[in-house]
């Protein structure tokens, strides 16, 4: 349920000033933008970008470039809020249901995900996301969230400043030595024995940006369900993984699922979100007071306490934000959905295996990511003999190749073939490492 009185945050002149605008901003902006886009082959996915033809872009997962539709939204968000900035924004966010515009942002996400509109919270990226989590968890002296020396600079300081907080403690291990050697029974052998008496909560990434492996969250979390001891939380950071493979995320097993929306799935940039289930929201305890959750608001203005169990509109930090990024991430949604998830991840994993392939018949080249694309995604890791990792993207860029290093103490070269790429681009970037590497 969106936020559906007036009454939050607004005045009675406000409500007469508002009933002046015709009808629905949602209508009114549908009726404006065009029709969905020709999605029916990759060429014409790869039309609605407006990315620089001068280079290959091997680095899209870093931030989206925004395609058509979404650029669309947001120009028509943005030419609205210009032209009425109390109107449209008092009325998008205070709106009926049916009119109440982060609500029918939560519900396209949650069609996607597979979940219900109400369990989605709306962050501006997937770290903001990790720092609510963590922080609402109520951790107590004595106890410990462990996660893995694999996660992002954003997952462990998240972590560590929410277990300095409370009291409680932070704990890493390494799930495997070498990522492109691993397996599913491995993983979890590894996780398993690393949990210990205090352990409540278990921290992990999807697909890990500094290696490409994809760890298998549904196995994962069955595992942890089906161990004796006391049981553990699992936070995830997705955001590598959505956008780019075929998982029903609201059914994969994560409690608390945090990720970015503008790597993979070309939503605004400054948007994310975080998926849990109504119990999981409810044990956690809010940081930023939210814009959108009317008890709060009530039980403030009442001075009265509030009684109602924490819910996904209450964790949404609140604040006013770039609403006309935050409302056009529905596009980008809707968008994945004409794409269709099963045909995104198909032609995202072929992309990867032809670029793995090409790779690995390259002598002086080490591939980090493991071969199969049932552990990976859309990221290859790789390393050439004699080259620093940066030396290697330095060179490519000097071919108009976009490749990046892995942000982490161990770095690697990256590429990361996606929905921009062709398979002549992967073929001609895995030419230009067999150029670089001589
Ligand atoms: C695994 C991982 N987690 C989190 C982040 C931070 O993402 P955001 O910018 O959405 O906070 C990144 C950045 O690329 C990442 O690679």
């Amino acid at each position: 349920m969106g936020l559906s009185r007036r009454s939050f945050l607004t005045t009675p002149a406000a409500l007469t000033a508002t009933a002046l605008l015709p009808t629905g901003l949602l209508s009114a902006l549908a009726a404006e933008t065009p029709a969905p886009p020709d999605l029916s082959d990759w060429d014409k996915v790869r039309a609605q970008f407006v990315l620089d033809p001068a280079y290959l872009h091997f680095a899209s997962f870093f931030i989206a470039s925004h395609p058509a539709p979404v650029r669309e939204a947001i120009e028509g968000y943005r030419r609205a809020i210009d032209a009425n900035p109390f109107l449209v924004v008092e009325r998008g966010l205070f709106e009926e249901d049916e009119h109440n515009v982060p609500l029918q942002v939560q519900t396209e996400i949650a069609a996607y995900l597979g979940g219900r509109a109400e369990d989605v919270c709306l962050t501006p990226n997937t770290t903001t996301g990790l720092a609510l989590v963590y922080h609402g968890l109520p951790l107590k002296p004595g106890e410990e969230v462990l996660c893995t020396t694999h996660d992002h600079y954003s997952h462990h300081e998240s972590i560590r400043l929410a277990t300095e907080r409370a009291g409680a403690s932070m704990r890493m291990i390494p799930l495997f030595a070498e990522a492109a050697s691993a397996s599913t029974d491995s993983l979890i052998a590894t996780l398993l024995a690393g949990i210990g008496p205090k352990t409540r909560v278990v921290g992990l990434t999807w697909v890990h940006s500094a290696s490409g492996i994809r760890l298998p969250i549904r196995e994962i979390s069955a595992a942890l369900r089906a161990r004796s001891g006391a049981p553990v939380l699992l936070v995830v950071d997705g955001v590598h993984g959505l956008g780019c493979t075929d998982e029903t995320v609201a059914t994969m097993g994560a409690d608390y699922f945090c990720a970015g929306t503008h790597k993979w799935m070309f939503a605004p940039r400054g948007t994310g979100l975080v998926w849990a289930s109504a119990d999981n929201w409810a044990r956690l305890r809010p940081l930023v007071p939210s814009f959108s959750d009317l008890d709060q608001y009530t039980a403030w203005e009442q001075r009265s306490p509030l009684t109602s169990p924490n819910n996904a509109n209450r964790m949404s930090p609140g604040g006013f934000v770039a609403y006309d990024h935050q409302w056009a991430t529905a596009a980008a949604f809707r968008m994945h959905q004409q794409m269709g998830k099963e045909r995104v991840a198909a032609r995202i994993r072929s992309l990867n295996d032809q670029c793995k392939a090409g790779l690995a018949e390259n002598k002086r080249v080490k591939i980090h990511t493991p071969k199969s694309g049932d552990l990976s995604a859309g990221l290859v890791c790789f390393e050439v003999d004699g080259f620093k990792p940066a030396d290697v993207v330095k060179q490519l860029l000097a071919r108009n190749i976009i490749a990046s290093t892995s942000p982490y103490a161990i770095t690697y070269a990256r590429l990361a073939p996606s929905l921009m790429n062709t398979p002549e681009q992967v073929e001609q970037a895995v030419r230009a490492v067999r150029e670089v590497s001589g």
